[in-house]
């Protein structure tokens, strides 16, 4: 039974999860009296291509009515931190829009980024953990600013999927980006990971260290060629700085950390992950996201059965 998902820890057992997850995939339309005359609430304080698309239809395969708020077009700009003097842009506060918003669904699903300034409020995780006090509504992320749960569990269901050993080498790789982007995705990934048997690797250059907590019993490899051989899945994924001074801030984009035919040539024909948006020539070349073991697209597929069965547990602990 659970009343939010934001972290690994709200799914419980990883194997009966993704046991469920291809259940779902088997019949996604299975379960489409579970949330007949209920209502998701879908915020958007950043923009989404995936996570729009993949949570509403899993919403719909699952009956329930959605509505989508996209905060900052169309909304009151809307105030997130307690005590501020608004005499500025933002007209509305959470305070007051989040139970309001919980007036009119019965489920609600945010994404609110990093804002990459505040490491302190960012690993707060405060606007997420708002919407859980104040909405009196189950309330699940969409990314917010230190984790991505549901592409994490998209991305596990994918591993599970295509790998052809029982314990596959994952290797999650800083790639160059020219924005500063945050640590969310590889995060959520490696806790997610770090809940499995797998061989787990994170290469990335010096001063791109994630926050410990996120990297728990992982191997971190420095030497990129080293980490990529014998790898059964490369997952590439940009993020800024994470440790101090540095918070938020691009400090490479080193053309060498781009993977390449070259790079990949080094693992054991490994498949290629990215969770998307993807800069190509930047993050990946397009010889390698076009190969044939670029599995990018049936990991984004992946986001419908993910968010599916996630709201599915939300839907039967309100029952
Ligand atoms: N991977 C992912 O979350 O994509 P969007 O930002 O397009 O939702």
């Amino acid at each position: 039974m659970i009343n939010k998902f934001t972290c690994v820890d709200d799914i419980g057992d990883i194997r009966s999860a993704v046991e469920e997850a291809l259940e779902i995939k088997r019949d996604r339309f299975a379960y489409t009296e579970l949330g007949r005359n209920r209502t998701l609430l879908m915020i958007f304080f950043n923009s989404s291509l995936r996570t729009r698309l993949s949570t509403q239809k899993a919403a719909m395969n699952l009956g329930m009515n959605v509505i989508v708020l996209d905060v900052n077009q169309g909304a009151w700009k809307l105030e997130t931190e307690r005590g501020v003097v608004m005499d500025g842009d933002k007209p509305e506060h959470l305070l007051e829009a989040i139970p309001v918003m919980g007036c009119f669904c019965d489920m609600i699903g945010v994404r609110s980024f990093a804002g990459l300034t505040d490491k302190k409020a960012d690993y707060e995780e405060r606007v997420i953990k708002q919407f859980i006090k104040y909405s009196g509504k189950p309330v699940f992320s969409m990314e917010a600013a230190t984790r991505h749960p549901l592409q994490s569990f998209a991305d596990l269901i994918t591993i599970e999927e295509f790998k052809t050993k029982s314990r596959p080498k994952v290797v999650m790789t800083w790639a160059p980006h020219p924005k500063a982007l945050p640590q969310a995705v590889p995060n959520s990934f490696a806790e997610w990971m770090n809940r499995t048997d797998y061989e787990f690797v994170i290469t990335h250059p010096e001063g791109y260290e994630l926050d410990p907590k996120f990297v728990g019993r992982a191997k971190v490899e420095y030497d990129r060629d080293k980490a990529f051989e014998g790898a059964d899945f490369v997952y590439a994924k940009n993020w800024s700085a994470y440790a101090d001074p540095n918070y938020g801030k691009v400090l490479s984009i080193d053309p060498r950390w781009t993977v390449d035919s070259a790079a990949m040539a080094l693992t054991d024909n490994a498949y290629f992950m990215h969770c998307l948006p993807v800069r190509r020539n930047m993050i990946v070349t397009d010889e390698v996201i076009e190969s044939d073991r670029s599995i990018v697209i049936p990991e984004a597929a992946n986001r419908e059965i993910s968010a599916q069965t996630v709201i599915k547990r939300l839907l039967e602990s309100m029952k």
